[in-house]
C-alpha cells in the first residue's frame, strides 16, 4: 500500500496507474467499521487488477466557525490499518498547506440541494465539502467513488456537482453501518458521554417507527415527523433536535406528489456532538 503525502507524488502515482481502474474512498479519518465497508466495497468494485484509494484528510473548508475542526479525532496509524486490512492500495493524506495555497480564491458554491436539512444549520459546508472533492476528484483521476448513505444530503449534493461540472466518475452509495443497537456508525460517535450514549439509538428507533407507520399507510409528512420528534423527547431527553424532515429523495425538497422516493432526515445534538441519521421510505 502507498502512502502519498504530497501532489507531486500523486499525479506520479496516477501516471504510472494510467489505464487501470481506480475506485476511490473519500474520508476524513478518524475511521471506523462504515469506512471499512466504503474501502470493502470499493476493493470489490475495482476487482483483482484495480487500484482502490482511499483519501485520509480533514477538510477545514467544511468547518464553521465554532464547530469541531480543531478537536476532530486524528488517528492516521489505526487509519491506514484499517485501509490495508481491507485491500486499500493507495492512501492520500494530504497537509492543509498542501492542497490549499494561502492565496487561493476559488471555492464551488451549491445553490439549491444545500439550502435545505444540515445545510440550514451549516452554511458554507457543503460549499466545503465540494470543493475539496473536485479537487480530490482531479488529482486522484478515479473512475468511481464510493460514499456512505449515512450522509444522504452530501451524496444528492456530489451526484449534482458530478453531473453539473462533467466529472468522468461514477458514483456508489453504501448503506450505513450500525452499532448493535441500531446507533448509525460516526466519527463523531466517540463525543458522546455514556448518557448519551445510551440515548443516541433513539434516532434509529425513531426514524424505523416512522416508515412502520408509513408501511401500514400513513402518507402525511408532518405526521411521521411529529412522531420521530416525539419519539426522540420522550426517549433521548438529553438531545435536542436540529431539524426532522421527509423530504425528495433527489431534490431534497419538502414531499409532493410527484416525489417518487421519500427519505426522512434527522439532525440532533448531544452534547458536543451533532448525529445525523436517515431513513428511505420503500
Ligand atoms: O464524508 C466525509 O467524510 C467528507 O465530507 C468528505 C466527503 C471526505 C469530504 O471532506
Amino acid at each position: 500500500m502507498n502512502v502519498i503525502n504530497n501532489i507531486r507524488q500523486l499525479r506520479s502515482w496516477s501516471t504510472i496507474n494510467k489505464g487501470t481502474r481506480c475506485v476511490f474512498v473519500p474520508t476524513m479519518g478518524a475511521l471506523h467499521e462504515g469506512h471499512a465497508a466504503l474501502v470493502h466495497a470499493a476493493r470489490e468494485i475495482a476487482g483483482p487488477n484495480g487500484n482502490v484509494a482511499v483519501s485520509l484528510f480533514v477538510n477545514p473548508l467544511q468547518f464553521g466557525p465554532g464547530e469541531d475542526f480543531a478537536k476532530y479525532p486524528r488517528t492516521l496509524v489505526e487509519d491506514l490499518a484499517l485501509c490495508r486490512d481491507n485491500g486499500a492500495d493507495m492512501i492520500f493524506a494530504p497537509k492543509a498547506e498542501e492542497l490549499y495555497p494561502a492565496d487561493r480564491s476559488i471555492v464551488l458554491h451549491e445553490t439549491s440541494l444545500s439550502l435545505a436539512l444540515c445545510g440550514v444549520s451549516r452554511p458554507g459546508h457543503f460549499d466545503g465539502v465540494c470543493t475539496v472533492v473536485a479537487k480530490l476528484f482531479n488529482l486522484i483521476q478515479c473512475d468511481d467513488a464510493v460514499f456512505g448513505k449515512k450522509d444522504y444530503q452530501q451524496f444528492a449534493i456530489i451526484r449534482r456537482l458530478v453531473r453539473d461540472l462533467d466529472f468522468n466518475v461514477v458514483l456508489h452509495a453504501i448503506d450505513t453501518v450500525r452499532e448493535a443497537d441500531g446507533l448509525a456508525m460516526s466519527s463523531r460517535n466517540r463525543y458522546l458521554n455514556p448518557e448519551e450514549r445510551a440515548q443516541a439509538p433513539a434516532l434509529r428507533a425513531a426514524l424505523v417507527a416512522a416508515r412502520d407507520s408509513w408501511k401500514n399507510g400513513e402518507r402525511d409528512p408532518a405526521a411521521l415527523q411529529t412522531l420521530i420528534s416525539k419519539h426522540i423527547q420522550q426517549h433521548a431527553p438529553l438531545g435536542r433536535i436540529d431539524y426532522v424532515s421527509a423530504v425528495d429523495a433527489t431534490t431534497l425538497q419538502p414531499v409532493s406528489s410527484t416525489t417518487e422516493l421519500v427519505v426522512i432526515a434527522v439532525a440532533v445534538f448531544f452534547g458536543a456532538a451533532r448525529l445525523i441519521d436517515n431513513i428511505e421510505l420503500k
